[in-house]
């Protein structure tokens, strides 16, 4: 069974404009799918129809094999199990410490004692112990970040919908929320991630391209070997991708390392 399906899903908002019109929409338990596309294509809308923050006004969202209806919204089981990083910390982080808005779910979930641990637990685990006295507010961008994803995981969600979580990262972070990801994957959790980060959408399993409407689906190997689809999802084509076009050769390479690889065996 998969874990969300969704059916002719179509949102507009309250001003009329169409966000997402007829998206099909299949996520599978375990997998990594990445969702990307232009600025304004309805990747944000989408993350929160998935979330069960707001209902499609066409078509039809299952999770789990049942419809997500206005009582998912407020599910506890359901969210328990879906954790959604949302794109602007700002939104998450509304306490008076950076350690209340991590326990908040645990504490809601568990008691006192357990939540507060559990968000301790968190925060060693993404390296920002010492800011947990902090004021939400006082933090920079990258610090803001790491304390929303800190908020979404010390719920130990099953499934998780991240919104451009490596944006405002510098290098050391990005790759640190890379290798999160990564465990999550060993893990056998379910991740749906909208980013335009090259290196995070290499990881996923499959991709989405949308722009109101799904323009692609396929592995991101395949993505990348369809130079207009990139251009149409406003991503960049990776150097070592262009430079193996430039030179004639049919092979995509996701990685330097593969590049290597393929370089190595041709000569
Ligand atoms: N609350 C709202 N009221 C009216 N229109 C909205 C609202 N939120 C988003 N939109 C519009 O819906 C469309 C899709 O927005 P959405 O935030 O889902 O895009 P996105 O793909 O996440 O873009 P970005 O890459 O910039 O984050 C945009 O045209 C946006 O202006
Ligand atoms: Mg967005």
């Amino acid at each position: 069974m998969s874990v969300y399906e969704l059916r002719g899903v179509s949102y507009r908002y309250p001003t009329g404009s169409w966000a997402l019109k007829g998206v099909d929409i299949r996520v599978e338990r375990g997998e990594t799918l990445a969702i990307v596309g232009p600025n304004g294509a309805g990747k944000t809308t989408l993350l929160k129809i998935m979330d069960a923050l707001i209902m499609p006004t066409e078509g039809e969202v299952l999770f789990e094999g049942k419809p997500v209806t206005e009582e998912t919204m407020t599910d506890r089981g359901f969210r328990r199990k879906v954790g959604f990083l949302f794109q602007s910390p700002d939104v998450m982080l509304f306490s008076a410490t950076v350690l209340e808005d991590v326990a908040f779910g645990p504490v809601h979930l568990w008691g006192k004692e357990k939540g507060l641990e559990k968000a301790r637990e968190t925060l060693k685990l993404l390296r920002i112990e010492n800011l947990a006295d902090r004021h939400p507010y006082s933090l920079s961008g990258g610090e803001k970040k790491k304390a929303s994803i800190a908020a979404v995981l010390s719920m130990e969600p099953e499934v998780l919908l991240l919104d451009e979580p490596t944006r405002d990262l510098d290098l050391r972070n990005r790759n640190f929320v890379l290798e999160m990801i990564k465990r999550w994957k060993s893990e056998g959790k379910t991740v749906v991630v909208v980013s335009h980060d090259l290196r995070l959408i290499r990881l996923a399993d499959r991709a989405y391209v949308i722009n109101r409407e799904v323009l692609f689906e396929g592995t991101p190997r395949e993505l990348f070997s369809r130079p207009e689809l990139v251009e149409r999802a406003n991503l960049d084509v990776p150097e070592i991708v262009r430079l193996f076009h430039r030179l004639g050769i049919e092979e995509v390479p996701m990685s330097v390392e593969e590049a290597a690889e393929i370089l190595k065996r041709m000569c």
